[in-house]
């Protein structure tokens, strides 16, 4: 395995795979590596030949408020986690090989699909996503992209922005991993207190209550909306910022629940924004 961190050698690398008729496919991250990125990596190795991983922690989509300077990193145990799942080549660049320029005079933007969801909460945040994201594409050429179903409304995002500018990129979407407790795995459940810890697992409860209340037979969104708020509100150290039921492919939101929709939900837990979503069945 390789780790690289300019651009020129990583497309000549790429470049020399491709001569040879190798496909290759690509999984962004922002590094700080768990079991829901690893298995990213295991779809990747599945669907082409060579896999590319890229660590970036990007500047561009964190708020002014949010946690930049604090987000977990360890380039060297991701390293050594990406060269025993069988990553092939490992991009670490440093802010100043992508953004040169400090903040780049152009950027992608998505009006329609970020006023609802994380976008109401993140101003910004998803043009942030888009820009770094196009930018790998470029960067890397691969014939696959793979994300995970946890950050779900950047999954449809980048889905749109393939679609409407032509990238050509087929997307994976792949499930989310969750520790035995049904917390989702996430490089900021290192922030949370034993404590928290614990109460973080009603994100993942408010979701199953909505799901059972569906099963059961409740259409109503309000009615799944309310089964699912009440395991979240049991904690004094969780704070919803929003619990919505929306379409999964233009996040509008449902006032009559489908299978498929998408129960998806933020909260704060002690100064800890998580987040986790699950498809209606
Ligand atoms: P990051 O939060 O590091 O996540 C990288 C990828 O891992 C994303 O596609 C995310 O959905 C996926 N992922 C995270 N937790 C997961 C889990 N528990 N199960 C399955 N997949 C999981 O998302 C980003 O980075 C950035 O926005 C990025 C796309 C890299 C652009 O900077």
């Amino acid at each position: 395995m390789r780790v690289l961190t300019d651009i020129a050698t990583l497309r000549q690398e790429i470049a020399q795979q491709r001569a040879s008729g190798l496909r290759c496919a690509l999984v962004p991250t922002m590094g700080y590596l768990h079991e829901g990125h690893l298995t990213l990596v295991d779809h990747a190795r599945a669907l082409a030949d060579v896999t590319v991983l890229s660590i970036f922690v990007n500047p561009l989509q964190f708020g002014p408020q949010e946690d930049l300077a604090t987000y977990p990193r360890d380039l060297d145990r991701d390293v050594s986690l990406a060269e025993h799942r069988g990553v092939d080549l490992v991009f670490a660049p440093l802010a100043a090989e992508l953004y040169p320029h400090s903040r780049p005079d152009i950027m992608l933007a998505a009006p329609t699909l970020t006023d609802r969801l994380c976008g109401r909460f993140r101003p910004g945040h998803f043009e942030g996503v888009l820009t770094v994201v196009a930018k790998l594409f470029n960067i890397v050429q691969p014939d696959v992209a793979v994300f995970g179903q946890k950050d779900f409304q950047q999954s449809v995002l980048i889905r749109r922005m393939i679609e409407d500018l032509n990238f050509p990129v087929r997307l994976e979407v792949a499930p989310i991993i969750r520790e035995p407790d049904g917390l989702a795995l996430s490089s900021r459940n290192v922030y949370l207190s034993d404590d928290q810890r614990r109460a973080a697992t009603s994100l993942q409860r408010g979701l199953q209550a909505g799901q059972a209340a569906f099963r059961r037979g409740v259409n109503d969104a309000a009615d799944i909306l309310a089964a699912a708020r009440e395991p979240l509100s049991a904690h004094a150290e969780v704070q919803v910022q929003y619990l919505e039921l929306v379409k999964a492919q233009r996040l509008e939101p449902v006032t009559a629940a489908e299978a498929g929709n998408v129960l998806a939900v933020a909260a704060f837990v002690g100064r800890t924004r998580l987040i986790d979503n699950l498809i209606l069945a």
